[in-house]
């Protein structure tokens, strides 16, 4: 178990055919494809990345397993412009670089707190979001260390938030989070 198949089993048992889900940080596009499969052809998946590589990138896997998705080059701060709210029934962020790309291009606290205040609204009541925090190495710990409290204070009366962590891993571990909307 690792913090992608731990987020994957959760997303799983969540999504229905038919959903809309959001990849708030699409990369390679692994979590889009995953997410494709799950909606099937009658659900959609919306996906955002700031860098035209990880665009093409994810474009390129979708292709190659005959699967789809809206690619929007664009910050996923900007997400409420391209889906309405309470439509929602999944969003999913993986934090921190591209693999295999630029590492001085990583995801920061401001815009991610924003991306996560507006995806709350998207989503339907039920609806999940799954926030996996990777952070140490170049994109150091601004993000984490922001982001941590701001879940911890997010209204109990509105949200369920579920921290994930792999406790024994010394250096720097990833850390998931699933938030329930009431
Ligand atoms: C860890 S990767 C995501 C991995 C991806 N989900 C996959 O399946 O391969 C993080 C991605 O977030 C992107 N990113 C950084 N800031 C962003 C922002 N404000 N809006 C959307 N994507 C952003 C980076 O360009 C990078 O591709």
């Amino acid at each position: 178990m690792n913090a992608l198949t731990l987020v994957h089993a959760v997303a799983a048992r969540h999504v229905k055919k038919g959903d809309i889900c959001v990849d708030a940080t699409a990369g390679r596009g692994y979590d889009a494809a995953f997410l494709a499969e799950l909606v099937g052809d009658d659900g959609q998946v919306v996906a955002f990345d700031i860098q035209q590589e990880a665009i093409d990138s994810a474009a390129a896997l979708l292709a190659s397993r005959g699967l789809s998705a809206r690619l929007i080059k664009d910050s996923h701060a900007n997400m409420d412009a391209y889906l309405e709210e309470g439509s929602v029934s999944l969003i999913m962020f993986n934090l921190g670089y591209l693999p295999g790309g630029d590492h001085s291009v990583f995801t920061h606290f401001e815009s991610t707190r924003e991306a996560i205040e507006k995806g709350l609204k998207l989503l339907k009541s039920g609806g999940l979001m799954c926030v996996s925090v990777y952070y140490g190495g170049d994109s150091g710990y601004e993000e984490r260390d922001a982001l941590l409290p701001y879940l911890k204070a997010l209204d109990d009366g509105k949200y369920q938030v579920i921290e994930a962590a792999f406790y024994n891993w010394k250096k720097d571990p990833p850390i998931s989070f699933f938030i329930t909307k009431l």
